[in-house]
């Protein structure tokens, strides 16, 4: 009986270390933490609960040189081994953001024992006077400092990182230096020595200091891949190519300067943009040109992860400071319904996605989306701040789409067969009648915020346009739709 009994628990024991991790992620979604936030185990539980309640999936989070190597030559792997196990408990996978030489262009995350001696580790003076001057690109001491502590960094996750939490790391931070080029002494003679000083192009300074940058992140990279071959990049402080020299990271990999980046950074997996403006689609169009889209940095704002998940194909995608958001509601709600629609967005079925970025589109205009054998008439309704979307095809007929503050309509002689709003995968209602235009439009009316043991949970929709009703805002609803033809 005993024997039995012990059996039964060894089999039991067996088959649960025998159960899978569930594969990572395709896509990656979630938040960049804040740049101090992963600086203590304390800080790394608080993020990293947050990010769980939110439903993401991954964060990106700091490593800073800093505090894995105090001392030269003595690496310190505490705080990395906690998020490794904290992301672990929670099911999140991580990007780790690599602080090294440069983050934002300055140099404020080597170690003290790199920051003080400037002799060795030289700066490039900038022609902003407030700033202070970041280390040189051209400062081969730097860089061979620089190398040691991330390959010693990737050597340490390939053997500590068990689960693979770690996806991807990102190499350095928004590199570039606030002027038309580095004015240290090696920078000088490296301008004077380069084809690039001779040529009339307007933009050489820039070619320069992106040739510069991208051959000392590269040499990084090489380094670290060849510790642990996961996917690295780096990330872009992004500038119009005329911006005015100073009032930029120039150097960086900028639109502008993308192909001599990819030229002279072969080790890199990708580039990604840092998207906080208006310019989000031709940013997503010109990142997502022949590599994989990932965008580590965007504002917390839901229309702009609909689009870059639905529209533009992004393999990753964060709200920069997520912490910082808690407390929006729009913002929280919305990150649960995109968690909801996550899995589905992740099995690669056609999609199209829609924001209204600019305040100054016509309020009444009208975006055309073909998909499959249909045409999607989306229009915004006129003083909604969140209109936005995705469109995700499942069968020729049928579609889910998540959004709100816009309505759409199918073109002639197409009507909707049947529409269900669903919560948490679940039918919550079927649409028809006012709901629905009497199925001549799918009204993406969103959820509203109401308790839902409240007294208004069931009250109609439409009543959200009366003024007494508006403070309860609506976040994306999500929608099955199936379609015909007349
Ligand atoms: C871009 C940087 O990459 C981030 O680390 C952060 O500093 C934001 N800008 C601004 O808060």
């Amino acid at each position: 009986m005993i024997k039995k009994y012990i059996l039964h628990i060894l089999s039991l024991l067996l088959l649960f270390s025998c159960q899978e991790q569930q594969p990572a992620p395709s896509i990656l979604w979630g938040g960049e933490m804040h740049n101090s936030n992963a600086s203590t185990p304390e800080s790394i539980d608080a993020s990293l609960d947050l990010a769980v309640s939110l439903g993401f999936n991954s964060v990106l989070a700091p490593v800073s040189w800093e505090l894995l190597e105090p001392v030269q030559g003595q690496f310190d792997f505490t705080l990395v081994d906690y998020l490794l196990k904290a992301a672990d408990k929670r099911d999140l996978y991580l990007g780790l953001l690599w602080f090294g030489t440069w983050k934002n262009g300055e140099s404020s995350y080597p170690p003290l024992w790199v920051k003080a001696d400037t002799a060795t580790y030289f700066r490039a003076p900038t022609c902003v006077a407030e700033k202070t001057s970041p280390i040189s690109p051209f400062c081969a001491a730097a860089r061979e400092a620089d190398v040691k502590a991330f390959k010693a960094l990737m050597a340490h996750l390939k053997m500590a990182d068990k689960t693979r939490r770690v996806r991807c790391v990102q190499v350095e931070n928004e590199v570039g230096v606030f002027a038309e080029r580095d004015f240290s002494e090696a920078g000088i003679k490296a301008w004077e020595e380069s084809p690039w000083s001779r040529s009339d192009d307007p933009l050489a300074p820039q070619y320069f200091m992106a040739e510069a940058y991208a051959r000392y992140v590269d040499y990084v990279a090489a380094a670290g891949k060849e510790a642990y071959d996961i996917p690295l990049f780096t990330n872009a402080w992004l500038a119009p190519a005329d911006k005015a020299y100073g009032k930029y990271p120039n150097g960086g990999p900028r639109v502008a300067v993308l192909d001599v980046w990819k030229k002279n950074a072969p080790h890199l997996d990708w580039l990604s943009p840092d998207i906080y403006g208006a310019e989000l689609k031709e940013m997503c169009a010109a990142y997502g040109e022949g590599q994989p889209l990932f965008i580590p940095e965007t504002n917390c704002q839901a229309g702009r992860f609909w689009y870059a998940l639905g529209e533009a194909g992004a393999k990753g995608v964060f709200g920069f400071g997520y912490e910082e958001h808690f407390d929006n509601p729009y913002y929280t709600a919305e990150c649960k319904v995109i968690s909801e629609m996550l899995p589905l967005i992740a099995e690669g079925h056609p999609m199209r996605g829609f924001v209204r970025i600019d305040k100054k589109d016509a309020p009444d205009a009208v975006e055309t989306l073909a998909l499959g054998d249909y045409t999607f008439n989306v229009h915004c309704i006129e003083g909604e701040k969140n209109a936005h979307g995705i469109i995700v095809q499942t069968a020729p007929d049928e579609f889910t789409i998540a959004g709100v503050g816009a309505w759409i309509d199918f073109g002639p002689r197409v009507q909707i067969a049947f529409c269900e709003e669903l919560r948490d995968d679940k039918r919550w209602q079927v649409l028809n009648g006012d709901e629905t235009g009497h199925h001549n439009m799918l009204y993406l009316r969103g959820r509203l915020n109401i308790p839902e043991d409240g007294p208004y949970y069931g009250l109609s929709y439409q009543r959200r346009f009366r003024p007494a009703y508006q403070e309860l805002f609506k976040v994306s609803g999500i929608y099955r739709i199936k379609l015909y033809n007349l």
